[in-house]
């Protein structure tokens, strides 16, 4: 296989197309179910695909090695689509998952790496494991929870004072006013997403003027707490948290980042790093109650590591089929079900195929880890797919619950330490099932979460042995 930029010369495979009913394109099938949508694509092409929505061609890669080109080898050749930049933008400013030039990028990546160095994410796993022992303490058996709210609630709690050193107790007002703005903010810019057009900022439609809104709460809200930090003389308290080692981070020549671009850093920190583990541990949650023979399962290491204590930092190596549990949930049902999507800095041969520079380019994570090519038996929650034996027969490159290449998630090792954690102490307290009624129904927007909630019935467990 060839990549290069095109010349006169080049001959190229014409990717194949899927034009869908006069005018409207494929737009009915995506907008009824993306997922099913994508689903259909993969199982009717080999390698990527063509498929027309009104006003935009996009493309999506079906194929492992392709993809794997786009966003790691070919890396350079290719950006986040404008169109996702745009949308994403107006909440996240210029923040890592926006950022969009590649060396102003890779600098800021290296200044917020420090933040996910080991030893501090030591002290991170301790606020994760004291607030969910804080969280659970009150949890009564034989009750119906939305156990999606109570993730939401407690990633809020963990992010936030990983973040900005603020804590749970003294939250009430704080902690709860950003969790709040950021919904709203969450919300509209996962509706902008679903609009071919996105309504442009400056129409005062009612959206715009709430998201506008929940925007200045949250700038300001942030900008009170980066104020408290600053002494009198300048100088900034090392509180362990992020917002302090990014004020404090400098760039080669010794300058700082301006309030703007720590602002940007630690609003994408929170948008990228809160949903995506919360709707994570709500699908593991979910696929325990419908598979009690993997709960049972998960229950018995549970007990032998943890001997009915809190999950910590030092049980995490031992909690080998927990993390089996939740890279299989994360393969079923992975929170970030697409990528941002790409697009061809000129136009590129990857493969044998054509990329138009404009063309808007999907690669799914949900796409890939249900192709029957990839994972055998795909509908399958088989949490031994990711025994230290089996995984290794996975195919290359096909399981990307985070991503891969230059912009693979910088909060990776943050978000497994906190879903174990999380997950192990919550399951070795309680026996997880269905509350009555309660359905299945996924909804792809950023991020995939169920449709109106996730509601469980939890039985306290009478015996650790
Ligand atoms: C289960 C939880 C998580 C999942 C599934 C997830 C998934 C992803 C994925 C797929 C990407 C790449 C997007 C792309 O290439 O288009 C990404 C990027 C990113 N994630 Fe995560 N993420 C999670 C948790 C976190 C956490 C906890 C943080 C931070 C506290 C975080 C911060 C980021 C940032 C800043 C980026 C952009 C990186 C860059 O472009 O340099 N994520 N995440």
């Amino acid at each position: 296989m060839s990549t290069a930029s095109i010349t006169l010369n080049d001959t190229h495979t014409p990717i194949p197309k899927e034009t869908g009913v006069p005018i409207l394109g494929c737009l009915p099938e995506f907008a009824k179910s993306p997922l099913s949508f994508f689903k259909r694509l993969t199982n009717d092409y080999e390698d990527v695909v063509e498929f027309h929505l009104p006003l935009i061609d996009m493309a999506l890669v079906v194929d492992a090695d392709i993809a794997h080109k786009i966003l790691v080898s070919e890396a350079k050749n290719f950006r986040k689509a404008d169109r996702d930049v745009k949308i994403m933008g107006t909440i996240l400013g210029n923040g890592l998952v926006t950022n969009n030039d590649t060396p102003s990028h890779k600098v800021h990546r290296k200044l917020v790496q420090p933040g996910f160095h080991f030893r501090r994410m030591e002290a991170y796993t301790k606020t994760m494991s004291d607030y969910t022992e804080q969280y659970i303490a009150n949890w009564e058996g034989g009750t119906v929870r939305s156990i999606s709210d109570d993730m939401f609630k407690l990633t809020m709690y963990i992010v936030t004072k990983t973040l900005f050193d603020t804590d749970m107790d003294s939250m009430e007002n704080e902690a709860d006013q950003i969790g709040e703005t950021m919904k709203v903010v969450q919300d509209m810019i996962n509706k902008r997403f679903l609009q071919i057009i996105p309504m442009p900022d400056w129409v005062p439609s009612p959206g715009n003027l709430k998201l506008s809104k929940a925007r200045k709460t949250l700038h300001q809200t942030i900008d009170q707490i980066i104020q408290s930090r600053m002494k009198p003389n300048g100088e900034i308290d090392d509180n362990g948290d992020m917002m302090s080692m990014l004020l404090l981070a400098e760039y080669e020549d010794g300058s700082k980042m301006s309030p703007k671009q720590v602002m940007d850093e630690l609003i994408t920190l929170f948008v990228a790093g809160h949903e995506t583990t919360s709707n994570a541990l709500s699908w593991a949650f979910y696929l325990l109650a419908k598979h009690p023979e993997i709960q049972t399962k998960l229950q018995t290491e549970l007990d032998a590591v943890l001997k009915g204590k809190t999950a910590e930092f030092s049980n995490l190596s031992d909690l080998i089929y927990t993390e089996m549990v939740i890279k299989e949930s994360m393969r079923l049902l992975p929170p970030v079900w697409t990528l941002n999507t790409r697009q061809a800095n000129e136009d590129t041969i990857i493969g044998d195929y054509l990329f138009p520079q404009d063309k808007v380019i999907f690669i799914s994570p949900f796409a890939n880890h249900t192709n029957p090519k990839y994972f055998p038996n795909p509908e399958k929650f088989d949490p031994e797919r990711f025994s230290a034996e089996n995984e290794k027969s996975i195919p290359k490159h096909v399981y990307i619950p985070f991503g891969t290449g230059p912009r693979v998630c910088i909060g990776q090792a943050f978000a497994m330490m906190e879903a174990k954690l999380i997950l192990a102490s919550i399951v070795q307290c309680f026996e997880i099932s269905l509350a009555k009624g309660q359905e299945l129904n996924p909804q792809a927007q950023i991020t995939l979460s169920n449709k109106d909630g996730m509601n469980v019935y939890i039985k306290r467990r009478q015996f650790y042995t």
